[in-house]
């Protein structure tokens, strides 16, 4: 005997054979339940790919259902929103206001007062001449910034300022703006001396 014939015996009718057979059916369903499951998992976990949405949200619309419509959180996003576009270009989106433009809002005295009568005339008659702010003095003017907005824009902008940017002062109702509204004289750019001849 050679040893080709050891280590490889003829072919017997017993030995295995490799064929083709149809792929067992419970791989197939297996594999189409972990599809459905994993397509559910994506549907209630990703947000669908938008980075806004957190849990227990699961997608952009539900989550925006939830956002306030009213109350303090949405008339804060207005004064927010006011701010920027009206106030902010000199004051600064932080506040701090700019050299030779605009003194700060954050940590300012007529800003954070207890009373928000003086502060509320600022914007409604402009200011003119020498003002302190935080024991700095600024000789500059600022138009009536605010007369041209509606009471509760007014008030939801004055409200954001006050409580905004370490500021703790209470906020401003658009009927407090109404009564100052109907209290003005003549339109006319006041000083921070008759400023302070107001009530607080
Ligand atoms: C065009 C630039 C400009 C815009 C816009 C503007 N301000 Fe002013 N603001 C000034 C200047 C300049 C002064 C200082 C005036 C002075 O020296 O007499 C000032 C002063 C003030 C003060 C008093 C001083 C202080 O820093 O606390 C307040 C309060 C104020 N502004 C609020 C507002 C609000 C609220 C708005 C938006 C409704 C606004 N300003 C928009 C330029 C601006």
């Amino acid at each position: 005997m050679s040893d080709e014939n050891k280590s490889c015996p003829p072919p017997s009718g017993n030995e295995p054979e490799v064929t083709r057979s149809a792929a067992p059916m419970w791989i197939i369903v297996t594999t189409l339940v972990l599809l459905f499951l994993g397509g559910l998992y994506f549907d209630r976990h990703s947000g669908w790919f938008n980075q806004n949405v957190y849990a227990p949200y699961t997608s952009a619309k539900q989550l925006d259902a939830f956002q306030p419509r009213s109350g303090a959180a949405a008339a804060r996003a207005r004064g927010k929103a006011v701010y920027e576009s009206v106030c902010g270009i000199c004051h600064g989106p932080d506040g701090l206001g700019k050299l030779g433009q605009a003194p700060p809002l954050a940590g300012s005295e007529w800003v954070d007062a207890k009373g928000f009568n003086r502060l509320s005339h600022i914007p409604l008659m402009g200011l003119n001449g020498a003002i302190k702010v935080g024991g700095k003095e600024w000789t500059l003017s600022m138009a009536a910034m605010g007369a041209a907005l509606p009471d509760d824009d007014l008030a939801a902008v004055l409200t954001y300022i006050r409580s905004s940017w370490g500021n703790k002062a209470s906020p401003v109702t658009s009927d407090d703006i109404k009564k100052i509204r109907a209290s003005l004289g003549p339109a006319k750019a006041m000083t921070s001396d008759e400023l302070m001849a107001l009530p607080e």
